[in-house]
C-alpha cells in the first residue's frame, strides 16, 4: 500500500565477525531501492562498529534488550545504551528469544513498552510453531501474541510487526504467498478491530522465514506483506535483491 513504506530488515543473529561485517557493509552499497526502508539486526558487541561503518540511511537494530534503562542486570543491555550508540531499532520477541531463552509474552511486551518509551523503534516478532499450524491454531496463537503486546504499545508509528512462522525459520520451507498473505490480512484486521483503522492501514507487517531472492518477489506482490525480516540471506549479497524485491 502507498501508506506503508516497504521495510526489509536483516537479522544476522549470532553470526559474523569484524571481517564478515566489513564484507556485508561492502555489498550493502547496493544499489538499494529508495522505496525500501532498511535496517540490519546486529550482535550487541558489534552495534557500535556497524553503526559507525554503515551509511546513515541504513538502520541498525539490536537483537534484544532489557526492560529497564540501567541497573544490576548482568549481561543485559538497555534501550538507552542502544540509542547512545546511534542505533534506532531493536528486534524483540524473536522466536529464538521466545523458544531458546524462554521469554514470555509478558516479558516481551514489557520490553517493547520500555524500548518505545526510551525512543527506539521496534521490530516485534510473532509466529506459530509447526504443531500449532497443524492443529489449526495459527490465528489463535498470533492473536494472543498481539494481545499481549497491545497494552505496552504507546506509539504504533514506531512499531513494525514481523510475522515469522517458526516452521519457516532457517528451514528453507518458506510460507507460500497465500499462506503468508492470509495471516497478514488477519493481523491487519485484528489491528482494525483492536486498535483502529489508521493503525491497521499504516503499520508495516513484514514476513520472515526462509526469504530468498527466488521467493521474495511473489511474496512482495501480495496486498498485506509490507516487507521482510531476513536471516540467512541477509549475510549474503542476496540481501540486496530482497531489499529491491518491489522494484
Ligand atoms: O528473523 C529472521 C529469521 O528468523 C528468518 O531466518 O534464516 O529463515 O531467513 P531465515
Amino acid at each position: 500500500s502507498d501508506q506503508r513504506k516497504f521495510f526489509v530488515g536483516g537479522n544476522w543473529k549470532m553470526n559474523g565477525d569484524k571481517a564478515g561485517i566489513d564484507a556485508i557493509i561492502s555489498f550493502m552499497k547496493g544499489p538499494l531501492s529508495p522505496n525500501t526502508e532498511v535496517a540490519v539486526g546486529c550482535p550487541q558487541c558489534y552495534l557500535m562498529y556497524t553503526r559507525e561503518h554503515l551509511p546513515e540511511n541504513i538502520g541498525v537494530a539490536a537483537q534484544n534488550c532489557y526492560k529497564v534503562s540501567k541497573g544490576a542486570f548482568t549481561g543485559e543491555i538497555s534501550p538507552a545504551m542502544i540509542k547512545d550508540l546511534g542505533c534506532k531499532w531493536v528486534i524483540l520477541g524473536h522466536s529464538e528469544r521466545r523458544n531458546v531463552f524462554n521469554e514470555s509474552d509478558q516479558l516481551i511486551s514489557e520490553k517493547v513498552g520500555h524500548a518505545l518509551e526510551a525512543g527506539l523503534k521496534v521490530i516485534a516478532c510473532i509466529g506459530e510453531k509447526l504443531e500449532e499450524r497443524e492443529g489449526n491454531r495459527t490465528e489463535e496463537v498470533v492473536f494472543a501474541q498481539m494481545k499481549a503486546l497491545l497494552p505496552n504499545i504507546s506509539d504504533w508509528s514506531r512499531v513494525v510487526i514481523a510475522y515469522e512462522p517458526v516452521w519457516a525459520i532457517g528451514t528453507g520451507k518458506t510460507a507460500s504467498p497465500e499462506q503468508a498473505q492470509d495471516v497478514h490480512a488477519k493481523l491487519r484486521q485484528w489491528l482494525r478491530d483492536n486498535v483502529n483503522a489508521q493503525v491497521a492501514d499504516s503499520t508495516r507487517i513484514i514476513y520472515g522465514g526462509s526469504v530468498t531472492p527466488a521467493n521474495c518477489q511473489e511474496l512482495a506482490k501480495t496486498g498485506d506483506i509490507d516487507g521482510f525480516l531476513v536471516g540467512g540471506a541477509s549475510l549474503k549479497p542476496d540481501f540486496v535483491q530482497i531489499i529491491n524485491a518491489r522494484d
